[in-house]
């Protein structure tokens, strides 16, 4: 099943960065992707479900914090990503390996964007492209937090 995008939940960069959606969680869903009815970041994740992948956060404890943010393999997932908290209880879940090259990307709270140390590409929180030279978007994958995990979401 190929997912469709979608954004629970509204903001948008302006000035710097130009309109994008910063709908934290925001991104492609798939089928055993719950939304959430409350205006929550992200998906409801569904434990147990095919497609949800646990990220405890006591293996990442920057993950707690606001600003926090960790790379995180998932091998049984075939996952390498970048996972942030830009705003409380917001997390974005990032392939980590920049389009353009072998370089991991960071997330950066001030421009609210991935950042390439390489050649300074910025992707925003879904995995588009802001500033090249990277043309191709990062993927980005539905992630929510249920009680001291992260979950998030990739069908195999
Ligand atoms: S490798 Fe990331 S911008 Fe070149």
């Amino acid at each position: 099943m190929s997912p469709a995008s979608g954004c629970p939940r509204r903001q948008v960069l302006g000035g710097l960065l130009g309109a994008a959606c910063v709908g934290l969680g925001c991104g492609p869903k798939g089928e055993g992707v719950a939304e959430s009815a409350a205006p929550t970041c992200g998906p409801t994740p569904k434990p147990g479900a095919p497609g949800w992948w646990e990220i405890p956060l006591a293996e990442h404890p920057a993950l707690l914090e606001v600003g926090g943010q960790a790379a995180v393999s998932k091998p049984e997932a075939y996952l390498e990503l970048l996972v942030a908290q830009p705003e409380p209880g917001c997390y974005v879940a990032l392939w980590r390996i920049c389009s353009h090259g072998s370089c991991d990307v960071a997330w950066e709270d001030e421009v609210q964007a991935a950042v390439c140390p390489c050649h300074g590409s910025m992707f925003d929180e879904v995995g588009a492209v802001l500033t090249g030279p990277a043309t191709e978007p990062l993927r980005s994958f539905p992630i929510g937090r249920l009680g001291e995990s992260l979950w998030v979401y990739r069908e195999l």
